[in-house]
């Protein structure tokens, strides 16, 4: 057996049969795939809620290249690279854009499956090609940004790829272009001052650092739920009782909910069972506080789900990916309709 309390960032004290880095991508061709198994990076989304019964198999390739081309420059980068130290490598080579996406943990490879976004921008925006090794042909193929399936917190690997692709390398566009994104609220300010990438990525970090957990210190997996999507007709009918609820149109008929702003309004900020806690200056992050066990943290994500639906009529869906006995699970309340 091997630990994997140490493997994420949630770190739960469990344990799985088997544990394979994979460091060139022909090491895949020699894992059986019909056994229980699971893809892991730097654990930063992921939570083992159980011990699993199967090959864990963390993604170390290395390796960045970049291709400056006319009008962009062709980034590609493989899966086990860290995704923040990428975006700082290319900043120091004046090649500016991801920078909204600045100190997000975990690694390259990972990035395409919840298409990773803050701050107004989505990586989906850059992605050319997410190249991969198709389980069942044994295959390397590469996907076109549009064969990804990019939504918000989703792609194509969440659903007909689950199981059967493996990410080895991602390639990104990005343009020669610059222009900075400052449409986010707290980043607004920077629009009068003409910021550069750097201040701009500088401001991202002092952002996420005032809010946001250092899993190294406080065990965490970023936002725990999604942002729910619901119909206007529903917002309409919330607004006449919570008028500050804040609120983003995804499109003519929904809007976007912010699921931290619910959490914090049933009373849940700072609540505790057990070792698990809701973050008390983000209470859509859930923390470890070193002692947490896997039922606790059920107890809890049940508890916030029943709770906000009690008092808005509105379900919340964990982003992050549960890892049971010998799969992924999901965990939804108590909630009736
Ligand atoms: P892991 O947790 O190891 O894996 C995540 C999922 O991807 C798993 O389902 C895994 O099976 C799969 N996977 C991993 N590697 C591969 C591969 N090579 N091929 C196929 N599947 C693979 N996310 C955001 O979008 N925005 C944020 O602002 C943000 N902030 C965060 C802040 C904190 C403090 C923390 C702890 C997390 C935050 N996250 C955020 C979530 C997390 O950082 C991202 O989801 C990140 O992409 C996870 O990378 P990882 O390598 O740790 O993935
Ligand atoms: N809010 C509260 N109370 C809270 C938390 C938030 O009232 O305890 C309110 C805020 O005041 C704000 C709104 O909720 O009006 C949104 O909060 P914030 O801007 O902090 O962003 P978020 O919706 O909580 C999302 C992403 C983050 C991403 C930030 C910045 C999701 C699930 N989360 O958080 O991503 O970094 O926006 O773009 O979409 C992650 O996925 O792990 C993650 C951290």
């Amino acid at each position: 057996m091997h630990a994997l309390q140490s493997l994420h960032t949630f770190a739960l004290p469990s344990q799985c049969s088997q544990l394979v880095t994979v460091n060139h991508w022909q090491q895949l061709t020699e894992i059986d795939f019909s056994q229980p198994f699971c893809l892991l990076g730097e654990g930063s989304n992921t939570i083992f809620v159980d011990d699993f019964v199967g090959t864990v198999i963390k993604m170390a390739l290395k390796g960045v290249a970049i291709q400056e081309r006319d009008s962009d420059w062709l980034v590609t980068a493989a899966a086990g690279e860290n995704w923040h130290q990428l975006i700082l490598q290319l900043l120091e080579k004046g090649i500016a854009g991801l920078e909204n996406l600045a100190l997000i943990p975990g690694t390259v490879g990972a990035a395409p499956v919840q298409n990773i976004g803050a701050y107004g921008v989505e990586l989906a925006k850059f992605v050319e090609y997410v190249e991969g090794f198709d389980i069942d042909t044994q295959q390397i193929v590469n996907l076109t940004r549009e064969q990804c399936e990019f939504g918000y917190r989703d792609s194509i690997f969440k659903h007909a790829l689950k199981g059967c692709f493996v990410i080895t390398q991602v390639g990104l566009k990005i343009t020669k272009q610059w222009q900075p994104e400052l449409s986010y609220g707290p980043l607004q300010h920077l629009k009068h001052t003409h910021p550069s990438a750097w201040q701009v990525c500088q401001a991202v970090i002092a952002i996420r650092q005032s809010k946001l957990p250092d899993p190294s210190v406080l065990a965490n997996a970023g936002s725990f739920f999604k942002n729910p999507v619901v119909s206007n007709q529903h917002v309409s009918k919330l607004k006449q009782q919570f008028a500050d609820m804040p609120t983003y149109f995804v499109n003519d008929s929904q809007q976007k909910l912010a699921a931290g702003w619910l959490i914090e309004q049933a009373g849940l900020k700072g609540h505790q069972i057990g070792g698990i806690a809701v973050y008390h200056q983000q209470a859509l992050v859930l923390v470890n506080q070193g002692n947490g066990s896997a039922d606790e943290l059920v107890s809890m994500i049940k508890y916030i789900q029943q709770q906000v639906w009690e008092k808005f009529a509105v379900k919340l869906e964990h982003e992050v990916r549960l890892l049971g006995h010998d799969n992924e699970v999901h965990i939804q309340g108590a909630v009736c309709e």
